[in-house]
């Protein structure tokens, strides 16, 4: 077996186990997490996180569930809402929400990521 097919074997098999298990990469409550994403992200970022919802800013709003995103490390993700994104429509969360919130949604993009595969809770 050569290296990127055990690579991709391995992802896999990561992958599968941290879905199966029930958990979710950021650590936070992803019930509550849905509840933040719902009133505060939702309007921008969609239903589905696609970026697709009737706001419409430029830059555009990102697809948070991208590979481009969802590959990016849980620190970076919390870092984007906590800081927000300079010159676009992406705000400091840091104002409305306290650390533990910006974790919980955190972890309900990740299922946002997953979305394609499994069924939202
Ligand atoms: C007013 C519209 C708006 C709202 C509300 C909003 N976002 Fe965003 N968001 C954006 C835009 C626009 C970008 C892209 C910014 C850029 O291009 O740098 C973005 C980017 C992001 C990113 C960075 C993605 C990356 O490429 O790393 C994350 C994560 C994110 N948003 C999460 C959230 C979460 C979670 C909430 C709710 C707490 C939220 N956003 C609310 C408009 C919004």
């Amino acid at each position: 077996m050569n290296a990127r097919v055990t690579g991709a074997v391995l992802l896999s098999t990561f992958f599968v186990a941290a879905v199966g298990s029930g958990s979710y990469a950021a650590g936070g409550n992803v019930a509550q997490g849905k509840v933040l994403y719902t009133n505060l992200c939702l309007r921008c970022h969609g239903v589905d996180g696609k970026g697709d919802a009737y706001m419409k800013f430029n830059p555009p709003v990102a697809d948070l569930s991208a590979p481009a995103v969802q590959s990016k490390l849980d620190g970076a993700l919390m870092k984007a809402i906590h800081d927000g994104r300079k010159d676009s429509a992406m705000g400091a969360w840091k104002f409305v929400l306290s650390d533990e919130e910006i974790r919980d949604v955190t972890t309900y993009v990740r299922v946002l990521g997953s979305h394609t595969n499994r069924k939202l809770p």
